[in-house]
């Protein structure tokens, strides 16, 4: 075992990568020599997935995954958004890439960093031409999806929960300082971004859309990012039982874990209403920003 490990080592410190470390999902066929090629190494992302929590982030990764041009960090990485990671550094931070040939682009997500308040202006330090991926829903979904979450968390570890009706009033008003309705106030969050990105390099992508028609969406991703054109119908099937689409490649059918399209609970009609009136002039003031509207409640 100690002699796997140190052969391992040994590997890495040549610049060798082994097959399971190099081997993406869907399999994409590699020989030996590609293998311990110098071109494989772990990059820098070049696109990042910023959010929004709840949005139908896992579901873009994994679908921008099943393009040969992309390598995918699985794992959120949390590097811009949480200090303890942060001042680990860029080395840190490269290190939990996946390696990548030449004429891939990396991609990550992490979702804490659409609400982050340093993240713009880290990410603007590390790459000023860094490609944004943001993934927007009806923020009173969006909500509902992030209580459903925190709720599941909480009756699995044993803990005390309120309903969101429990949550949400107080008397007449709403508590809109609860932080499931602060992170769908995206044109708050979108401000900051806007501070060092320009318009242009932030790509928003309809979470709605996604859902229904992810290879329209897909399409405009890859557009974006500049790859070639490759997803097509073939990648996507309807999964009844799931009730999404889930994914294929090369003889691979995959669906998104149980913890994506979770069933919400029934929020009272009143409290939603009052959410929508909260928002909409919020979500005016991100259609403006963005420059294109959403069929949100
Ligand atoms: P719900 O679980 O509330 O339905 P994120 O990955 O950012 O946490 O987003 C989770 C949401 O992705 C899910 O929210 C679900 O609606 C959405 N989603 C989009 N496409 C999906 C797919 N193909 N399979 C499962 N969930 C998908």
């Amino acid at each position: 075992m100690a002699g796997a490990c140190l052969l391992l080592l040994l590997l890495k410190m040549c610049g060798i990568h082994t097959e399971e470390e190099t081997k993406n999902p869907w399999g994409w066929e590699r020989n030996d020599s590609q293998v311990a090629s110098e071109d494989w190494k772990q990059r820098l992302p070049k696109s990042i997935i910023i959010g929004v929590r709840k949005g139908g982030t896992r579901a873009l990764l994994e679908m921008l995954s099943l393009h040969p041009q992309v390598a995918a960090a699985h794992s959120e990485v949390h590097f811009f958004n949480m200090e303890e990671n942060y001042h680990k550094g860029l080395g840190w931070y490269s290190q939990q890439m996946p390696v990548s040939q030449p004429n891939q682009i990396t991609v990550e997500k992490t979702p804490g960093y659409f609400s982050s308040l340093k993240a713009p202006e880290r990410i603007h330090m590390v790459d000023s031409a860094m490609k944004l991926l943001l993934i927007v829903r009806d923020p009173v979904e969006r909500l509902v999806s992030d209580y459903t979450q925190i709720l599941h968390n909480r009756k699995a570890r044993h803990k005390p929960y309120q309903s969101l009706e429990q949550i949400l009033r107080r008397g007449q008003e709403l508590n809109t300082r609860y932080k499931a309705v602060q992170r769908s106030l995206y044109a708050v969050h979108l401000a900051r971004w806007l501070e060092f990105f320009p318009r242009k390099q932030i790509h928003v992508v309809d979470g709605g859309s996604l859902i229904r028609e992810p290879l329209s969406e897909m399409r405009h991703v890859e557009h974006f990012l500049g790859l070639k054109p490759y997803l097509g119908p073939e990648n996507f099937y309807f999964n009844q039982t799931k009730g999404f689409y889930c994914l294929q490649a090369r003889g691979h059918q995959h669906c998104l874990d149980q913890s994506k399209g979770r069933p919400h609970p029934t929020i009272d009609e009143l409290l939603l209403e009052q959410l929508c009136t909260y928002f909409s002039e919020h979500n005016e003031n991100f259609f403006a920003m963005v420059g294109r509207t959403f069929n949100w409640c």
